[in-house]
């Protein structure tokens, strides 16, 4: 096999010699070995956009999970080709909500609700999606008047949706919706959620006649693990501590922590800081360990003591990097993204929608 550094330099050749025939785009959870090749590192809404800005390019290569390299072939140009250098790079959170349960959940809401809109002219239930969904899921949102939102823009995307929807539909993450719509004041008795095992996602009729947002079920695991007790901990440690948290985190431990904000937002966080902080964060294990590296005037480290990194993510090894890489240099496009047609139209209606609510 070949060794770290010969991967490194075959990397680094390959993409010389394609210029600006390819676009690589990484996500900030990606292995540093990855990140250093990338032309941009961002947040998913971020990297959405950058998809969008290289016309010219022959190739994407998106170092990232399935629903991000998707979500860049339905907004980059028609002969561009995405690549994902490993096709299992995935994301459990958005295998959550697959579009049968979603189409079996929206068929039973009609029946509660029906299909009227008020006289506001507001649908009885607007669904959003979270990026971190396939696009099929994003196709089916787009088809009712629906949209997409990315940890970064949620409660604008919210702010929309009620005021074309009578309540929301939001999947897959229940702990971005919950956190989202508390912020906006909603209360907890107004967000069920919906568990697609029971009869009306196990709520009654009349919890759901109340209901403002219905959660999707779904989670990250990686996020998940983050607790109010790490959080004591790292305060009684460090007094002078500032926690920030990714809002995919339990709402117990958004509401204890100092702040909570898409990846982007952790790292301005930390770049306006006065040199001196101290930063315990709540996010992917490769993306804490990069800023503490880039930061050494601060003290920064993760909530949780085990390692956590999103195996996903991680899948993005160098060695498939420079494969997909020599490839294209051989004129061969392999890992490709290709959203079908019939899902194309729709998906991209609700993430222009989004892209108008947040340009
Ligand atoms: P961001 O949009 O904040 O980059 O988050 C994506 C993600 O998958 C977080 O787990
Ligand atoms: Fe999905 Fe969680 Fe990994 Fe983000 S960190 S890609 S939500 S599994």
């Amino acid at each position: 096999t070949a060794s770290d550094d010969e991967l490194q330099e075959r990397i680094a050749a390959a993409k010389a010699e394609l210029a600006d025939r390819v676009v690589l785009l990484g996500h900030f959870y990606q292995r540093d070995e990855v990140v250093r090749h990338a032309d941009y590192v961002g947040d998913s809404f971020q990297l959405a956009r950058a998809a969008t800005a290289h016309p010219d390019a022959e190739a994407i290569v998106f170092c990232g999970v399935h629903f991000m390299a998707e979500t860049a072939d339905i907004l980059s140009g028609d002969g561009q080709a995405v690549i994902l250098p490993h096709l299992g790079a995935g994301c459990s959170m958005a295998d959550m909500a697959d579009v049968d349960s979603v189409t079996d959940c929206w068929a039973q809401l009609e029946d509660l609700y029906g299909t009227e809109p008020d006289e506001q002219g507001r649908q009885p239930v607007l669904p959003v999606t979270y990026m971190n969904s396939s696009a099929a899921l994003k196709a089916f949102v787009g088809a009712r008047g629906g949209i997409v939102c990315t940890s970064s823009n949620a409660a604008q995307v919210l702010e929309w949706a009620f005021e074309r929807g009578q309540r929301v539909l939001f999947f897959p993450d229940q702990h971005l919706g919950r956190n989202t719509a508390k912020a906006m004041g909603i209360g907890l008795e107004q967000m069920p959620v919906w568990d697609p095992r029971q009869p009306l996602g196990g709520s009654t009729a009349e919890q759901l006649q109340d209901a403002k947002v219905i959660l999707w079920h779904g989670f990250c695991s990686v996020h998940r693990r983050f607790t109010v007790a790490q959080i004591e901990k790292a305060r009684a440690e460090h007094p002078d501590v500032q926690v920030i948290v990714h809002p995919e985190c339990p709402m117990e431990v958004v509401d204890a922590a100092d702040a909570s904000g898409s990846t982007d937002a952790i790292v301005k966080a930390i770049q306006a800081a006065p040199a001196g902080s101290t930063f315990a964060v709540g996010t992917e294990i490769n993306l804490v360990q990069r800023l503490a590296a880039q930061h050494p005037e601060h003290t920064i480290f993760c909530l949780d003591p085990v390692i956590c990194p999103c195996s996903t993510m991680y899948r993005i090894h160098p060695g498939y990097l420079a494969w997909v890489l020599e490839e294209l240099v051989a004129s061969r496009v392999v890992n490709r993204i290709e959203v079908p047609s019939a899902v194309q139209a729709h998906s991209r209606t609700a993430l222009e929608r989004m892209l108008a609510v947040v340009p």
